[in-house]
């Protein structure tokens, strides 16, 4: 048999790095690459890289300096970048000690192929262009990260919101989405094999439009609902959501459908309107915190997620002080928190002050983080007496007699191992809880 070279995908970020990597694998597949689970095995190293915050990126420098080690034990090994880092940083990439052999950005992935016969021949391959239309949305995904009962299927790519803030409207291009057909072939093909949740994915996913097969016009709601309809077996879950455009009609539709998970994820970034104004969000105060009340009004068991950015450009104290109110007001059932980081080529970055000391964005990051700690401690001890729907998707890391799942809401649900299996659905009546999970018993169980 004829040896196939072996390719080793690291993958650093959001979940559409992920279900990019596994795009990319597909590509090389066809190709006559084989994956392989360890760097040491492998012919080809690519590290899918992130931008969005400046330790992101010192994580893959320092990665890199490693992997040059490995190919000094390894002559004939090829080191390669794709993703955000590849896209913003091409030159620096491809130059100094550290300099890797092959570059491909997020809408160069089809052309792999082409660039590693490029850099086999001995020259440095690099596509960076960005394009108008690549959804990739006739290439199967190899799922090698999923569980086989998750899976993550991506409906746009881009983003033309331009955050302040955020490096994305510049790493991964103009705003596009995949055609609805495709999407949903790819989430009844999920559910034939066995996969019980998908996650519609996208930096934006309710500016989604496209047109059905009868040439209408279809945005993220209507999406929604005929991925409902398709797969009526399978758990529906998206993200992410920008506040300026969830319109009651998608709440409508969430509350709906049994099928479609009650979770929101929706990023706050500040509680102050000055803050969101110069951060370009679109939105205020009150407007954010309107829709929260729609949604939990729409949706009486929704749980909101959320993202904060602490220090962000001239954030006042009194600035500060509104998000953590917000943040109460709001009642999130979680959060992703950060420190602002200044990176290069955004708005922010050239029009104002990183005017925040990294002492004080520590000590607000600290804040936000202890104030969600008691709102998520809140949620769950609400939650008590409750029965949930979980998804089962394993052994309990911390003991060997329990299982975990999710439930709707996406909080994490620990019961005693009854010898279910990943994949079952089983309903967890829940007795006790932490800030992280929800602690429970086995009620009773159903074969899906
Ligand atoms: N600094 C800190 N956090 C950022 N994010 C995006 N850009 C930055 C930045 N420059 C956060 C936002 C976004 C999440 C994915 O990352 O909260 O919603
Ligand atoms: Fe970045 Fe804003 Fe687009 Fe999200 S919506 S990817 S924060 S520019």
């Amino acid at each position: 048999m004829e040896k196939k070279s072996k390719l080793y995908i690291e993958t650093y970020g959001c979940q559409m790095n992920f279900s990019d990597s596994e795009i990319v694998a597909s590509v090389l597949e066809k190709d006559d690459f084989a994956l392989v689970d360890e760097a040491g095995q492998a012919d080809l190293i690519l590290l899918n890289t992130c931008s969005i915050r400046d330790k992101a990126e010192q994580r893959i420098w320092k990665r890199l300096e490693h992997l040059h080690a490995l190919k000094k034990k390894n002559s004939a090994l090829k080191i390669g970048i794709i993703g955000c880092m590849a896209e913003r940083l091409k030159e620096e990439l491809l130059s100094g000690k550290n300099a890797v052999d092959l570059i491909a950005g997020p809408d160069a992935y089809r052309d792999l192929p082409q660039l590693v016969r490029e850099m086999e021949s001995g020259q440095k391959a690099a596509n960076v262009l960005l394009s108008l239309e690549e959804t990739y949305d006739d290439i199967q995904p190899v799922r090698y990260h999923s569980n086989g009962i998750s899976a993550f299927v991506s409906i746009m790519r881009g983003c033309e919101n331009f955050c302040t803030y955020c490096v994305v409207p510049f790493t991964r291009g103009k705003e596009r989405s995949r055609s609805a057909q495709t999407i949903i072939r790819e989430c009844t093909e999920l559910q034939q094999k066995g996969f019980k949740e998908v996650t519609l994915l996208g930096q934006n996913v309710n500016s989604y439009r496209q047109s059905d097969e009868n040439g209408n016009e279809i945005g993220f709601a209507q999406l929604l609902q005929k991925v409902a309809d398709a797969a009526p077996g399978m758990r529906i879950r998206f993200t992410t959501s920008h506040p300026k455009d969830l319109p009651d009609e998608l709440l409508h539709v969430i509350a709906n459908n049994k099928n479609i998970c009650k979770a929101i994820h929706l990023a706050m970034q500040s509680g102050s309107s000055v803050v969101l104004e110069r951060m370009n969000r679109k939105y205020s105060r009150e407007f954010y915190l309107e829709r929260i009340v729609s949604a939990r009004r729409i949706i009486p068991d929704v749980a909101v997620s959320t993202d904060i950015i602490a220090g962000f450009c001239g954030e006042t104290e009194e600035d500060h002080k509104e998000t953590l109110s917000a943040m109460r007001e709001a009642a999130f059932e979680y959060a992703f928190m950060f420190k602002y980081s200044k990176r290069p080529g955004t708005i922010a970055a050239k029009k104002f002050d990183d005017d925040v000391s990294d002492e004080v964005k520590t000590r607000r990051l600290e804040e936000i983080i202890a104030t969600q700690q008691e709102l998520s401690m809140q949620s769950n001890r609400r939650d008590v007496g409750k029965t949930f729907e979980v998804l089962v998707e394993g052994v309990s890391k911390k003991s060997k007699t329990q299982l975990f799942g999710r439930n709707s809401q996406n909080k994490v649900v620990v019961f005693e191992n009854n010898g279910f299996n990943a994949g079952d659905f089983v309903e967890v009546k829940i007795k006790d809880c932490t800030s992280a999970t929800l602690i429970g018993e086995l009620v009773s169980f159903y074969c899906q």
